[in-house]
């Protein structure tokens, strides 16, 4: 029987998140904690899905035209990814699918979208096609928009090519940046967020504000630009600066919470370059910059925040 494994990294946004989903450009880093998918062909036309992670056991899927509207929370990227692969190449046997995660769903780390890629990507291997890295991406871009009808994709581009990228929305640009291993801290803040929550908070804000809203958008887009090159030079002094500021953008766009703001600031005031939220805010994971990692952990900690390690610059989408 045929059967393959693929495994897929999760990411970290680095700079631009919100704005990215506006047409602007953002920066984002896979990580090396990683979720693999498991897929065996099976002898009947059925799909039996088992994601212990996200509480899914056994359950019966179809091979296409899944009602998503049906389908358990945990499982609807799955069957929106079999429904626009199959839409687009035809399988005839049944399968079994497994997933594995390194990481919990909670931290914001992209785990959707990564299992997203991760089925896609299997099942062309089952189905012996070569698909480009982009016609992977838009195949798990279409499949994320099915479900949650938001989002500007950055997540798909991470698990697919890995590495950090500079990416702008649906993936008109997406080009690999020359770096190393990033010197980050990750402070998860204990509270799970809701991106499509957050990102519609912020669409209110743009309709009650657009000029405003617009303004700041058009500022991240520079930052964005100015935090490429210090990336690529590794000025980590400049670098962690832009990362206050991409912060103080998104106060103002009404999206960190008390908690994120408490461990940003332990952070700086350990001694971090700079240091920001990750993601769509609300809660998830921040982010500092420092080479004193043991004291800004520690900080954290005191703060009531879990650190996790995880490298930065992971390697993207690959078969095990
Ligand atoms: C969420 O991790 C990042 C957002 O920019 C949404 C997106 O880009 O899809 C808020």
């Amino acid at each position: 029987m045929n059967k393959v494994e693929i495994s897929t990294p999760g990411k970290l946004m680095l700079f631009g998140e919100h704005a990215v989903v506006y047409g602007r450009p953002c920066i984002v880093t896979a990580v090396d904690q990683r979720i693999k998918v498991a897929i065996e062909e099976m002898g009947n036309q059925s799909v039996i899905l088992n994601a212990p992670e996200v509480q899914i056991e056994n359950l019966d899927l179809k091979l296409k035209n899944n009602d998503l509207n049906q389908i358990p929370k945990g499982a609807k990227f799955i069957a929106a990814a079999l429904n626009n692969f199959c839409a687009e190449y035809h399988l005839e046997k049944g399968l079994k699918i497994v997933t594995k995660s390194d990481f919990s769903s909670k931290f914001g780390f992209g785990s959707s979208s990564a299992v997203t890629v991760g089925v896609i990507k299997g099942l062309a291997e089952i189905k012996k096609v070569k698909l480009s890295n982009k016609q992977l991406f838009e195949l798990a871009y279409k499949s994320v928009l099915d479900v949650q009808g938001v989002g500007s994709g950055f997540d798909l581009a991470a698990a697919i090519w890995g590495g950090t990228l500079y990416f702008v929305t649906g993936g008109k640009q997406i080009k690999p940046l020359r770096v190393n291993n990033l010197p980050l801290v990750v402070g998860y803040t204990g509270i799970k967020a809701d991106t499509a929550t957050w990102v519609r908070f912020v669409a209110e804000r743009k309709v009650k504000f657009p000029v405003l809203v617009n303004d700041i958008f058009d500022t991240m887009e520079k930052l964005v630009e100015l935090a490429r090159k210090a990336l690529e030079n590794e000025d980590w002094d400049s670098l962690g600066e832009l990362m206050d500021i991409n912060q103080g953008l998104l106060e103002s766009l009404g999206v960190s919470t008390l908690k994120l703001t408490e461990l940003i600031h332990t952070s700086r005031l350990s001694g971090a370059w700079g240091s920001k939220l990750s993601g769509a805010g609300g809660g998830d994971c921040m982010l500092a910059l420092t080479d004193k990692a043991k004291t800004v952990e520690k900080a954290i900690i005191e703060k009531g925040g879990q650190i996790i390690y995880a490298k930065t610059n992971a390697q993207g989408a690959r078969m095990e």
